[in-house]
């Protein structure tokens, strides 16, 4: 199958992966409009082209929280992305690494913080639900701490969660055989692709170094079930920075109300965000909510967005809508669960190529010059 584009790993994921965690991955809350809001909003943003200027000097790169990054790129946190490739983190981290951009780890991930931030040349990111059992919340964060983690994403767009239909009908709502048989097969130390090996399977690591005991997968859907905490507010974020020093962003911002507040609050930065349409659909899409957000923050703290990136052009789009820097969930999450490390590289390397052609075509040759001139209306 050739893959030419981010997008060809989609159809190489499904092929691969068995159609619970393919749906998983790839589906929304309800009719998942706003999924699809994401993606259409996104492409339908009209750039000005501009022509002949000496565009030979072109630079993808930023610095955001005093790193440099080589592209306005970072990936955003994908529970059980140990699910989808062996040691998944593992792989994805790397690959990030590899092109010098950070690796957001989140608080569901198979691989623990301990097995991943050590090997990397550059501090991942770590990300963090609220839950109710809050000395869970304080382990995780004392312990990214201690793994040297650089910022933390504090999601708060998950008090309760999304209704997933996609996920009742392929089975991945509730524990069931062919799940507990691909866990088994995808966390063993000696897993192929499509191979039953039956042995002790590798456990949920940033649970089960929490409660001191193995938690596999079923384990951790009945406590994430109990422990999703609808009386989260303001409040809990106050607790939260007394444990946490470093950089904070609030990720799950769509309205310019609550950006203004994260401003208020003292939060270094959001993340302009629908939970890549997983939460309540019908919501504005990220592209959508985008503009009004950057006027209300203005410049006064960093504003990320995630939600409908598909490649390197949606980045050049959503930083013309107002972000400093884009995130990316399906895009390399669909590449590891295809190729792996290698499948990330690749689709990293993919989206500087097309950012640079866009760059290029708009005459933008630094990033700091994408700006709101650069959009125009169409039709
Ligand atoms: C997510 N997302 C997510 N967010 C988060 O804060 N913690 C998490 O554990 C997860 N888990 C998760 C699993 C899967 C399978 C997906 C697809 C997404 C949301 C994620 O961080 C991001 O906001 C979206 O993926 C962005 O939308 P796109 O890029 O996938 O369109």
């Amino acid at each position: 199958m050739i893959i030419s584009s981010p997008s060809d790993y989609r159809a190489a994921a499904q092929k691969r992966l068995p159609p619970f965690l393919f749906h998983y991955i790839d589906g929304g809350a309800y009719a998942e409009k706003t999924l699809r809001r994401n993606v259409d909003d996104l492409a339908d943003v009209a750039l000005r082209q501009r022509v002949l200027k000496d565009m030979s000097q072109l630079d993808t790169s930023i610095e955001l929280f005093g790193e440099k990054l080589s592209i306005p790129v970072a990936l955003s946190p994908v529970g059980l992305t140990g699910m989808y490739a062996q040691r998944g983190e593992v792989q994805a981290a790397h690959a990030a690494d590899k092109k010098g951009i950070p690796f957001c780890m989140s608080t569901v991930s198979v691989c623990p913080i301990e097995e991943v931030a050590p090997k990397l040349g550059r501090p991942m990111w770590f990300q963090l639900y609220v839950l109710k059992d809050r000395g869970f919340m304080k382990n995780a964060l004392e312990r990214a701490q201690a793994a040297g983690c650089s910022a933390l994403v504090f999601t708060v767009d998950m008090p309760v969660p999304g209704a997933r239909y996609r996920d009742a009908h392929s089975g991945m709502s509730g524990p069931n055989a062919a799940m507990r048989r691909y866990w088994q097969a995808v966390t063993h130390p000696h897993w192929a692709w499509n191979v039953g090996v039956h042995g002790k399977p590798h456990d949920l690591g940033n649970i089960s170094k929490y409660m001191g005991k193995a938690v596999g997968l079923e384990d951790y859907m009945g406590y994430l079930g109990a422990n999703f905490d609808p009386s989260i507010s303001w409040k809990d974020l106050e607790w939260i920075r007394e444990f946490w020093k470093g950089p904070m962003l609030i990720k799950g911002i769509l309205d310019p109300e609550d950006a203004k507040d994260a401003v208020r609050f003292g939060a270094d930065g959001i993340i302009v965000s629908n939970h890549g349409g997983r939460q309540l659909d019908g919501v504005l899409s990220s592209a959508r909510a985008l503009p009004a957000i950057a006027d209300a923050v203005k410049g006064q703290i960093k504003i990320l967005a995630d939600s409908g990136v598909r490649n390197g052009l949606d980045v050049v789009r959503m930083l013309a809508l107002g972000a400093d820097c884009t995130m990316i969930g399906r895009a390399f999450i669909y590449a590891l669960a295809a190729a792996g490390q290698d499948g990330v590289s690749h689709v990293l390397d993919l989206f500087e190529k097309e950012m640079r052609v866009a760059m290029t075509l708009t005459s933008v040759n630094k990033v700091a010059d994408i700006t709101p001139d650069l959009l125009v209306q169409s039709a």
